[in-house]
């Protein structure tokens, strides 16, 4: 199913959620040609440091022309910062931003940006005109249900925001104090898209599997889904949930091979945009989530940390293959008591989803 944001239309309604140091150009350019996926977003960027062209925000605005549709998601606590940050953006070909409103870092909430908008429904409103009428482009924004649980604030300010220009609210279907503990409230994202009165919500939070995606889209009657750590355990799940949602006959898990084919597509697409030091290191902590569905990789994560050039992953994979030998039965798969709970078909892909430590646990 296509969706429209402003004057953009996407034609898949999976969407990649924005993880920072995870989602940068060489995931995206791996990610897109396996299909299904509609829109991605950058790693958020500081507005100021936008402003300032400092190098690692340039960075992160990266972009080639394979890797479209693509919003860039920007956050900060001042409204001007925003929007010059927005016009600056819109100036380099940029044709969606999204502002991020979920921020916890003390010093944006602070100063009454990031996830203290959720708390102040006049300012979010304010802010978010401030951009919208100076730029062209679609302005979407992303948030949670609200601060805590006794303040739901999500559904009146995604009112208030569609009110002042926004394209479309991305609501994770957890409240700020949740952090990633507890359960995605499709409840609460229901609520926000019964909120608003024409614009698309894209519901968030949890997403491994078609089953999961399909009952978000038909329970809270989202127009779509984003998908944050479930792309990284299984890339394959927008391709897999296209099918799926389209009626088509499911495509099989892709087995070991096509996975570290993919490993490598990935590390290949780090060390070109990234150099061979900073991508090798930086691919590290990507490929420990990659991993999840290969059974047992002890040996594997033991010997990424010495992973400094390409051709150490090669060597690495020698190893790990050597040693996996002996959990595979006679007809080379895992023997059924090594298979992951992940690996073992839809519907049996709910295990926890691990977070790593760091702000991100409140975005
Ligand atoms: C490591 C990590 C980094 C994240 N970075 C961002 C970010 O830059 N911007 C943002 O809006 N949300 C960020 N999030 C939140 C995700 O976009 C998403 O809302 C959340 O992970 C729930 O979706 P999921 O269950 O599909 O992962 C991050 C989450 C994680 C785990």
């Amino acid at each position: 199913m296509p969706v429209r944001l402003g004057d953009l239309e996407i034609a898949s309604n999976l969407f990649l959620a924005p993880l920072a140091g995870y989602t940068h150009l060489p995931f995206r350019l791996a990610l897109r040609p396996l299909g299904g996926l509609g829109l991605a977003t950058t790693d958020l960027v500081n507005a100021r440091s936008l402003l300032e062209r400092n190098t690692k925000s340039l960075k992160l605005i990266e972009t080639v022309s394979g890797d479209a549709p693509l919003a860039v998601q920007i956050f900060g606590a001042v409204s001007e910062e925003m929007r010059d940050a927005a016009l600056l953006l819109q100036e380099r070909g940029v044709r969606l931003v999204d502002v991020n409103m979920g921020c916890p870092v003390r010093k944006v909430v602070r100063l009454g940006g990031g996830a203290a908008l959720l708390a102040d429904t006049d300012r979010a409103a304010r802010l978010l005109r401030t951009i919208t009428s100076a730029v062209r482009i679609p302005i979407t924004c992303k948030m949670r249900l609200g601060w805590d649980a006794e303040s739901l604030t999500a559904p009146e300010v995604a009112r208030a925001l569609e009110d002042a220009g926004a394209a479309a609210i991305t609501i994770h279907g957890r409240t700020r104090a949740q952090g990633f503990s507890g359960g995605v409230s499709l409840d609460g994202i229901a609520a926000v898209v019964r909120a608003v009165r024409r614009i698309p919500v894209v519901g968030n939070g949890d997403v491994t599997t078609p089953a999961a995606a399909k009952e978000m889209l038909e329970y809270t009657g989202c127009a779509a889904v984003s998908i944050g750590r479930g792309a990284f355990y299984n890339p394959w799940i927008f391709c897999r949930t296209r099918a799926f949602l389209d009626g088509a006959e499911l495509p099989p898990e892709p087995g070991f091979e096509a996975r570290i084919a993919f490993m490598g597509a990935h590390l290949d697409r780090m060390v070109e945009v990234f150099g061979e030091e900073a991508g090798c290191r930086m691919f590290r902590k990507a490929a420990v989530w990659s991993v999840r569905h290969l059974g047992p990789s002890a040996e594997f994560k033991r010997r990424l940390g010495g992973l400094r050039v390409r051709a150490d992953f090669d060597a690495i994979l020698a190893h790990w293959r050597a040693w996996r030998t002996s959990f595979l039965g006679s007809d080379g798969e895992l023997l059924p008591r090594f298979r992951p709970l992940a690996a073992k078909g839809d519907g049996a892909g709910e295990e926890r989803l691990r977070v790593p430590s760091g702000p991100h646990e409140w975005w």
